[in-house]
């Protein structure tokens, strides 16, 4: 399924995604136990974490059952102001309740890059229980989009977008200004849903080319969940390009 909601502002965007996040919680805590949802940084989900955080919305979140992994992360140590796991912490989880057992951030603090794919890597293995060969499914995966059609760390023209068989990868772009974890498009496409957030005049070229042209050297447009759902929340300064707008 492909859903695609237009909204006023990023402010309304973040309050959809809050009650698109709440319910898919529900509904997986009751089904199945537990919610294990990837998040992304950048700046977009900012609002949607303080909201969740909220006293208006984190009691109707059951964060015990709740595990946060993360989509990506520059290799910088966790208290630095572009470390995606300072982002949630700051905006989210300092601000909640939940077990320290139920975070699984990018481990950082090694010596490269590749040691902490590598141990990331591990990690998720360990919590879904994978066999070899096989690709774990978030219940959730939150996404962004960058103005050169990026998503998560994966860059147009990386040859990261031709993975396989790895869950995580370390992106060693010179062009960015730091190294880069991130996971690969395997995994993403194999998650429950896939939420994308956008945001902003300055996305809507990239929009249209993602939503519209459906460029495929675009890595936003490679994202297509294999049994998942596709649910694009926009505001309407980023699809002010749209033909449909
Ligand atoms: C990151 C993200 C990245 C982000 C996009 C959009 O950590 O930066 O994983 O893919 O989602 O760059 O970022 P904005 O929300 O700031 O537009």
């Amino acid at each position: 399924m492909h859903e695609f909601h237009l909204l006023a502002d990023l402010e309304t965007l973040s309050l959809r995604a809050a009650e698109i996040f709440i319910e898919i919680s529900r509904c997986c805590i009751i089904s199945k136990k537990g919610f294990v949802v990837a998040v992304s940084g950048g700046s977009t989900p900012k609002r949607l974490y303080a909201i969740l955080s909220s006293d208006q919305h984190s009691n109707k979140i059951d964060w015990e059952h709740l595990h946060f992994f993360w989509v990506d992360e520059r290799f910088v140590p966790p208290f630095h102001e572009d470390s995606n796991y300072r982002l949630l912490r700051d905006n989210l989880l300092s601000k909640i309740s939940i077990p320290q057992e139920n975070i699984h951030p990018i481990n950082t603090d090694l010596s490269s890059p590749e040691a902490s794919a590598e141990r990331y890597e591990d990690e998720i293995r360990k919590f879904f229980q994978l066999p070899a060969g096989l690709f774990p499914e978030f219940d959730l995966i939150l996404l962004g989009i960058g103005e050169d059609g990026h998503t998560a760390s994966l860059f147009p023209g990386s040859e990261v977008l031709g993975e396989t068989e790895q869950l995580v990868t370390a992106v060693m772009d010179k062009k960015h200004e730091h190294y880069r974890i991130t996971l690969t498009l395997p995994v993403i496409n194999e998650a429950g849903k896939v939420i994308f957030l956008v945001s902003g005049k300055n996305k809507a070229g990239i929009v249209k080319k993602v939503l519209e042209e459906k460029d495929r050297s675009l890595p936003a447009s490679l994202v297509k969940p294999k049994k998942g759902d596709l649910i694009f929340l926009i505001d309407k300064e980023a699809g002010s390009s749209l033909e449909s707008e």
